[in-house]
């Protein structure tokens, strides 16, 4: 169940005249930066919430068995916290692979600790896409990530990499920590 976005991405045109973008990553671009950039911050958007609702066929599971991983859901007053990275605009072709399987550009307020905001870009996965899969409850997503695996690694090591990178930065997020629980309650 593959919605290739790499096509409509490119026709993303809004920075094209910037020398310098900020990226905000709140699932695995928080914990790999697998790309240059020139400088990163911690930060937060509004008004979205982090939630494992999006499937993943390419990296951590298969086109018949997908894992879950993260995407950002409307929430009125929610803050969603992760780094902004400050890239150049060629470094959305890299990105734009990565992030191929439902993810679309979406331009956004970012907001850097400390304070300060900056117009940037954050990848998203609406529920439109192919590959999206909803709302389950955090036992049943766990029970999906402690089973699933694909080309880029284990489903639980997603959930626990991006746990102790919000960690590690003082975040809270109840969503993550909760399905961190239930997998530690299955391995037990
Ligand atoms: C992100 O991390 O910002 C997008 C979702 C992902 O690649 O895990």
């Amino acid at each position: 169940m593959s919605h290739n976005t790499i096509a409509i991405n490119q026709r993303m045109d809004k920075f094209d005249d910037h020398h310098r973008v900020w990226l905000f990553g709140y699932g695995s671009l928080i914990f790999k930066a697998d790309f240059p950039f020139i400088e990163r911050r911690a930060a937060s958007i509004r008004d979205w919430t982090r939630r494992f609702w999006q499937g993943s066929h390419d990296h951590r599971g298969t086109e018949s068995a997908p894992g879950r991983v993260a995407t950002l859901i409307p929430q009125a007053d929610a803050v969603c916290a992760g780094m902004a990275y400050l890239i150049t605009p060629e470094v959305f072709a890299h990105l734009d692979h990565r992030e191929k399987n439902g993810y679309l550009r979406l331009a956004t307020d970012i907001y850097f600790e400390g304070g300060g905001s900056e117009e940037g870009l954050v990848y998203i996965a609406t529920e439109e896409n192919a590959a999206f899969l909803g709302e389950a409850t955090e036992l049943a997503i766990a029970h999906q990530i402690a089973a699933s695996s694909g080309p880029s690694g284990r489903n639980r090591d997603y959930l626990t990499d991006l746990a102790h990178a919000l960690r590690a930065l003082g975040m809270d997020d109840a969503h993550v920590f909760a399905i961190e629980r239930h997998l530690s309650a299955l391995d037990a």
